[in-house]
């Protein structure tokens, strides 16, 4: 099966999750792109959504949704999104995409998280994907040399401004054999918006695709 067909079946499974009139959060990503298309065929009337990207507000917009500020929800009772990387533990590498802060705010918001993948993001140990690093951009060469310090080898992600006016270093070779350490160590850095370790806040469920059909984790 090839992977774009793992990511509809993933979406679709999700969609047993999806209760009528529910607001719901909404992350950023190819995977979530087949999710929204797979809400939009199956007709589910939300209250609205939360968005974690102008990407995905545009889209959801296009359906119809109504797309909500988190300011005037209150917690949200679910927040489906992409990972990465995610391990058996349901922590997670987010951020390719770049959506990262937000992507953190909603999840931090969110009574239950279920992350969406197929197979491939499954991994034993994170951090084969680098680890993307919101930054202010005036503290970019600051966060860097105390990346740089921590273990890593950071590098700008080129021509890249976030939905938020921030930058992104992606940091490879970080020790994340214990993830919730690296990310609060990363947390500390002034400067740094967020990074794309959610390990603090992991995912309540994994649903993951396979040749086999789609597992819950
Ligand atoms: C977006 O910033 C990311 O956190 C995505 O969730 C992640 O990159 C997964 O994207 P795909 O579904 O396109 O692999």
């Amino acid at each position: 099966m090839s992977q774009a067909r793992l990511k509809i079946e993933v979406a679709q499974a999700a969609l047993a999750h999806v209760d009528a009139g529910m607001v719901l959060g909404v992350g950023t990503g190819s995977t979530v792109n087949a999710f929204m298309d797979a809400l939009a065929t199956a007709k589910i009337p939300l209250k609205g959504a939360v968005s974690s990207s102008d990407e995905t507000t545009a889209r959801l917009n296009a359906m119809g949704v109504d797309v909500l500020d988190l300011n005037h929800t209150g917690d949200l009772s679910l927040y489906i999104d992409g990972a990465d990387e995610v391990d058996g533990h349901r922590r997670m590498i987010k951020g390719g995409g770049g959506a990262l802060t937000r992507e953190k705010i909603i999840a931090a918001a969110a009574r239950e998280f279920i992350c969406i993948v197929d197979e491939t993001k499954c991994v034993n140990v994170l951090g084969e994907f680098p680890v993307p690093v919101e930054v202010i951009p005036m503290a970019r060469a600051y966060v860097a040399r105390q990346l740089v310090a921590l273990g890593g080898q950071p590098a700008l992600r080129d021509g890249i401004t976030t939905d938020n006016g921030h930058l992104i270093l992606d940091v490879r070779g970080l020790d994340l054999v214990d993830p919730v350490s690296t990310e609060t160590a990363i947390n500390q850095i002034a400067g740094v918006v967020s990074s794309g370790i959610f390990a603090r806040r992991g995912a309540d469920r994994v649903l993951v695709a396979t040749e086999t059909g789609v597992e819950s984790r």
